[in-house]
């Protein structure tokens, strides 16, 4: 088999990983799919078509295939993003799901003729790029689910059990490390994970696990929400405007408590789990009440892929060998975050655990390119959201694919979105006494 089969079928995989996905989420009856569940979100059959309008718009158009496309014009501007707010969305004259399922496979259909033909321009990195724009498409889809009230339509797979393990902080000693993704490791890195290049990370402390719904009541117990001190100037005017008192979907219990809504079911906090859904502003005022903060995404980075002992990167947190069950999440089946503990297969080289696939992790670091940033084919990805209002995640959530989950990537979002899987994970500086350089370089 030569690389080029290799990557034919890797491509070949994720498209079709994606689709299975996308229709499992779409497997609801016409009401539910047009319905705008919340203005946060679009109406699922918005997302139905527009993974396959995109898959047209940067393999199929941009390669020159784009003769007589599936989604004409006018069609493909109503799945424009760019153009339409998620709120307006159920407003649009719409495909029907049943005309947005026939076309999106009709797009697939010509994607892997053309993928077949293998022609010498390589779409295979197109391919891997669509098939990840389809799977964030899949996990927006599964944060909808999560705000509408009713069953998704599949069934959860049991979580792993956490252990008992002390909560502590590892330190990562000061150094320079390997900053971005090696395309020739990562072949569908996308273009804000490149060019890979050194950075140096002065000495700091992170937490081995992310902070759990356990940590998070804590703070409640304290009047967190209560108190100005703890929040930024933005965070606390947002808090007051908005009335938070607790992560979304918590509400109390009647005693005392509280309760949470996860996938149309109510149920007990689990107070091993991490903490979801709270916003950048939330995050950063339980960091200060705790004595931390939110680690930078060059810190993140570092805790989760460099190797000291060899000064080189891993692929995956734990090593090079391919995720399993054991070492982290991933793929959406358990429709939440393992309990901490449940991985220590997949602690990184400083013992830091549960870095991918549990939650997306805040970080104090702004989305902006890294030095020498050139856009890829899909140029309207990254670039648009380089002005300084998107607070980085990283990590990726339980309901993240593998093929958008690697240590060098990059999410983003408003510091006020709490409908994603995101949480925390607490960091802190180290004195300078304390800081015996590594062998980073
Ligand atoms: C990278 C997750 C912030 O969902 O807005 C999907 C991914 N971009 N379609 C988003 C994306 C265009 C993006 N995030
Ligand atoms: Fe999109």
């Amino acid at each position: 088999m030569t690389t080029a089969t290799c990557g034919l079928d890797a491509a070949v995989a994720a498209l079709d990983g994606a689709r299975r996905r996308t229709l499992t989420l779409t497997d609801l009856g016409e009401d539910d799919l047009t319905r705008q569940h919340s203005p946060l979100m679009s109406p699922l059959v918005w997302d139905l078509a527009h993974v396959g309008q995109q898959e047209e718009q940067w393999l199929l158009i941009r390669s020159g295939r784009g003769v007589d496309p599936v989604f004409e014009p006018e069609i493909a501007a109503l799945y424009d993003a760019f153009q339409h707010p998620r709120s307006t969305r159920r407003q649009l004259p719409l495909l029907s799901p049943a005309e947005s399922r026939r076309r999106i496979a009709a797009v697939r259909g010509r994607a892997l003729d053309l993928l077949d033909r293998a022609p010498a321009d390589d779409p295979q990195f197109v391919a891997g790029l669509v098939a990840q724009h389809e799977q964030q498409h899949v996990e927006t889809m599964l944060a909808t689910h999560q705000l509408r009230l009713g069953r998704p339509p599949m069934e959860a797979a049991a979580a792993p059990a956490g252990r008992p393990a002390p909560r502590d902080a590892v330190l990562v000693p000061g150094g320079a490390f390997r900053c971005g993704a090696d395309p020739m490791v990562e072949p569908w890195a996308l273009d804000n994970e490149l060019p890979q290049h050194w950075v140096d990370v002065p000495a700091f402390r992170i937490a081995r696990f992310p902070v759990t719904n356990g940590e998070w009541l804590a703070f409640l117990a304290a009047g967190g929400y209560d108190e100005a001190r703890w929040w930024s100037p933005q965070g606390w005017a947002h808090r007051q405007e908005e009335g938070l008192v607790a992560p979304l979907f918590w509400s109390p219990d009647g005693a005392g408590g509280w309760v949470r809504r996860r996938f149309g079911v109510a149920e007990e906090v689990p107070l091993d789990e991490p903490v979801q859904h709270v916003c950048w502003h939330e995050a950063q005022a339980y960091a200060r009440w705790a004595g931390g903060r939110l680690p930078t995404e060059l810190e993140w980075e570092k805790a989760c892929a460099w190797d000291p002992a060899v000064g080189r990167r891993r692929r995956w947190p734990w090593g090079e060998e391919a995720p399993t069950a054991a070492r982290c999440g991933s793929g959406g089946v358990m429709l939440r975050p393992a309990a901490v503990g449940a991985h220590p297969a997949g602690a990184s080289a400083y013992g830091v655990e549960q870095l991918i696939g549990d939650v997306w992790e805040w970080t104090s670091s702004m989305f902006a390119p890294w030095p020498g940033f050139t856009p890829m084919v899909y140029d309207t990805y990254s670039a648009p959201f380089f002005d300084g209002g998107y607070p980085v995640l990283r990590g990726g959530s339980w309901a993240t694919d593998l093929v958008a989950m690697r240590p060098s990537f990059r999410n983003w979002d408003l510091p006020i979105r709490r409908q994603i899987f995101c949480g925390v994970r607490l960091a802190w500086d180290t004195p300078a006494d304390n800081t015996a350089a590594d062998t980073g370089r």
